[in-house]
């Protein structure tokens, strides 16, 4: 069975005892899925998989969902998104910059992800490392006051990054194509979202894809959400993960907030992703906001 044990910082889990290149047996696998949701963060160090080998892993964990954003899809595996600031022939092999903003995946979708995966090939010189805010302990420490404010309220959330209004900058949502921004409808999730596995409370979202409260004042919404935000990303909630290469890093969506760090364009870097959905079972209860909102600019 495989042995974890807590990263450096003291937040999230790791080993050293899994190849993902060669068969993972399943009493194997459910020990590394019960120290994913344990730790939030799971790191498989030393890994080399093949695209097919590395998916044919993630599947385990569930569902996989290429990204909206196409154009940097492995060649060989579309469910595999290449990160990099390399170039070849003058074009980039990858999307350079993946939001450098506190965030969590999918959360414009209906059924948002569970689990991220990033396989890490080169690490530059300096930076690089993914920021993640312990969302369990930000609902934990709200004041009764605020938890009972927020006990019922669902937040409306689409593609992007409510702070920044320039969809160019490098701190901006990667800018979709009109195609890409026809398949986004508006979605709504709670603000205080019992985790799916565990059952246990986290503030969900309300950095990024969060701009509206439904039956909310936009104003009073912004201001809620950006308190929520200022609290939830708190430097006592934010963990640091350094990669180094081999590292694969899956972490939990449910309860974290991830940021990228920016890094020297020309300073190596490259990652595979894949994004894992949650199971689709609660479908119906999950509500389609359209027309109504979509009036608001981002
Ligand atoms: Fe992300």
């Amino acid at each position: 069975m495989p042995n974890t044990n807590p990263l450096s910082s003291g937040f999230g889990l790791e080993t050293t005892d899994v190849d993902i290149s060669r068969r993972v047996d399943d009493d194997a696998f459910a020990e590394l899925e019960r120290a994913f949701f344990r730790g939030q963060v799971l790191v498989l160090r030393g890994q080399s998989p093949t695209p097919a080998q590395y998916i044919a892993f993630a599947r385990r964990f569930g569902p996989p969902e290429p990204h909206v954003i196409d154009q940097y899809h492995h060649p060989e595996e579309p469910n595999i998104l290449i990160l990099s600031n390399r170039r070849r022939d003058g074009q980039p092999i990858g999307l350079a910059d993946a939001g450098s903003y506190f965030h969590t995946d999918y959360s414009y979708l209906q059924v948002p992800a569970r689990a991220t995966m990033l396989y890490s090939l080169e690490v530059p010189k300096v930076g690089g490392d993914t920021l993640f805010a312990d969302q369990y302990s930000a609902y934990d420490g709200l004041t009764e006051a605020m938890k009972k404010r927020i006990e019922a309220l669902v937040a409306i959330h689409h593609y992007g990054n409510r702070k920044v209004a320039d969809e160019m900058s490098r701190t901006a949502a990667s800018p979709l194509t009109d195609e890409q921004k026809a398949k986004m409808p508006l979605i709504t999730h709670p603000i205080v979202r019992p985790h799916p596995v565990t059952g246990r409370k986290a503030l969900y979202a309300v950095s990024g894809s969060s701009y509206g409260i439904v039956g909310m004042p936009g104003d009073e919404a912004l201001a809620l959400l950006d308190e929520l935000a200022a609290h939830a990303t708190q430097a006592k909630y934010v963990h640091s993960y350094p990669y180094a290469v081999g590292d694969i890093v899956i972490w939990d969506n449910a309860s974290l907030l991830h940021s990228a760090t920016l890094t020297d364009p020309d300073d190596p870097r490259t990652l595979w992703r894949i994004t894992i959905k949650e199971p689709s079972t609660k479908l119906d209860a999950l509500e389609v906001l359209a027309p109504k909102f979509a009036s608001h600019t981002m």
